[in-house]
């Protein structure tokens, strides 16, 4: 079934296109370089309003299956091209929000589909192992070349994992493990310890906490549920944990304008931050570990400056409490730099960052000394996917042949300055424009205004993503030029125009 895809989208790739802009638009800035994605389509082509019949027809079918309060649309991966998402009524989006920012180089990418078509390849593909028990001989190899070949600073371990959720999950437990540990002073638990984890009492499930902030999100499971604090609907009649939540600054944008407000409001929080810390230990509950996004995403796009990261993992160290950096989101070149923590600028960022979306598979790296040595204390079948660790190689290769962290700043810096622009012009509606690279987000004046325009840009052909309480994220792939951001950012002007 694969292969007339895969021949199709080669001969495609082949085909030199000329790019000859989205017609009928305004530009509201000037004309990018037309340097050309070789296998994008050449703009947005819109035939019936999103959902056309066809997705209507397909949700009502599902329906019957499934709960689909969340579906969109339907897709038709097959057509999708580049920065382009075509839907099953013939849709054509250029796609600024690229699967919840989980697609790296966009669809149908040549070098991907070639891997497909290497017999090398077909076993990876075929026979799933449990890479716990019984790893391919390549394993070591493939782990070298794709995932450590990115570790962040002074990491030198990756555990792969299936999903963001299950990475963050394990990660946890990591800290928890290594906290126990360190105040035994050794790793081998006591009789009693072992008795009481069974049935979920002390000494052996132990009241350990992890510190997590207001407007985070770090997973929908039990644990990572606990440390998630963005919207009531993930968290509602699920039991939870009795676990410190310190603010997360809430800063001014443009950040360099309000560099001393922003600067006081941050030592307000990590002023929280150190309290809770104590209060949780005279509680019975010590911290373990603190959790934090470099941007909270689906919270709603809030940064916090390098400075407050730096004095988070000072922190740490001082309480003894282990640093996770959840960069699911962020992590993979969307700020510019293949992880965010890399713009605070320190050699020692954190103790476990964890991972997923665009690096394709999950999973976490961590110092050596958070890695348990027994057997089985971090384990689950799969543990990750071998074929996605083949693919990362080569979304790899890609991101360094094209260089495209700096294609994702050139292109961040177009879409932030229109968003400037068109904030400045729709002054009333458009406010606290903000990003780093291409992970950009901007603010409507209310929840149902943006919730309009998130409808009204789709049918005009882009695809765009909410968060928080009433902001629009941007989250293209990292393939996303230029000429893409004008060809947004008119369709964004004319929709703001018509809103006026
Ligand atoms: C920062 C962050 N952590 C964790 C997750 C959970 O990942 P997943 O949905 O793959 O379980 C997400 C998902 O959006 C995320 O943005």
């Amino acid at each position: 079934m694969a292969f007339p895809l895969i021949t199709r989208q080669l001969a495609l790739s082949l085909q030199k296109n000329v790019w000859l802009g989205a017609s009928g638009c305004r530009y509201v800035s000037k004309t990018a370089t037309k340097t050309q994605v070789e296998f994008d389509y050449n703009g947005p082509s819109m035939k019936t309003s999103v959902p056309g019949p066809r997705s209507q027809e397909l949700t009502k079918q599902l329906g019957d299956i499934q709960n689909v309060g969340a579906v969109n649309f339907f897709c038709n991966y097959e057509e999708s091209r580049g920065n382009y998402l075509v839907d099953v009524d013939g849709n054509r989006m250029l796609d600024l929000y690229t699967q919840i920012s989980s697609i790296p180089i966009g669809y149908n990418h040549p070098a991907l589909l070639k891997l497909m078509t290497n017999p090398n390849n077909l076993s990876t593909f075929v026979n799933r192992p449990a890479l716990g028990i019984l790893p391919p001989e390549n394993f070591p190899d493939k782990l070298t070349e794709s995932l450590l070949s990115v570790a962040p600073s002074g990491m030198t371990r990756v555990q792969t994992m299936a999903c963001g959720s299950c990475s963050n999950e394990n990660a946890f437990k990591s800290m928890f493990i290594w906290y126990k540990n360190k105040e035994r002073g050794h790793s081998t638990p006591s009789d009693e310890d072992l008795r009481t984890s069974v049935i979920n009492q002390a000494p052996g499930c132990p009241d350990l906490s992890i510190l997590s902030f207001m407007g985070s999100f770090h997973g929908r499971t039990m644990g990572c549920l606990a440390t998630t604090h963005s919207k009531a609907i993930h968290k509602l009649d699920v039991p939870t944990f009795d676990w410190p939540i310190a603010p997360f600054p809430r800063l001014q944008y443009p950040l360099e304008e309000f560099s001393r407000e922003n600067a006081q409001e941050e030592s307000r929080c990590l002023e929280e931050v150190e309290d809770l810390i104590v209060k949780w230990r005279q509680k019975g509950k010590p911290v373990a570990g603190i959790v934090v996004e470099p941007i909270q995403a689906e919270g709603g796009d809030n940064h916090a400056s390098p400075d407050f990261f730096r004095s988070l993992r000072n922190i740490c160290r001082k309480h003894g409490c282990a640093f996770h950096v959840d960069e699911v989101q962020t992590g993979g070149g969307t700020t510019g730099k293949f992880w965010a923590h890399e713009h605070w600028g320190v050699d020692d960022p954190a103790d476990i960052v964890s991972f997923s979306k665009k690096l394709l598979t999950g999973g976490y790296f961590q110092k050596d000394e958070l890695q348990p040595d027994k057997a089985y204390r971090i384990f689950n079948t799969w543990m990750g996917d071998p074929a996605k660790n083949l693919f990362l190689a080569e979304v790899l290769n890609v991101i360094r042949r094209e260089n495209l962290l700096e294609e994702v700043t050139r292109s961040g810096k177009a879409l932030l300055n229109g968003l400037y622009e068109l904030q400045a012009q729709y002054s009333g509606i458009l406010s606290r424009a903000r990003g780093q690279g291409t992970f950009c987000a901007i603010d409507i004046c209310d929840d149902e205004t943006r919730n309009r325009i998130l409808l009204k840009t789709r049918d005009k052909g882009v695809i765009l993503g909410g968060c928080g309480d009433r902001s629009i994220r941007f989250r293209p792939a990292l393939i996303f030029k230029e000429y893409h951001a004008h060809i947004f950012l008119n369709i964004f002007n004319d929709v703001l125009a018509q809103l006026k």
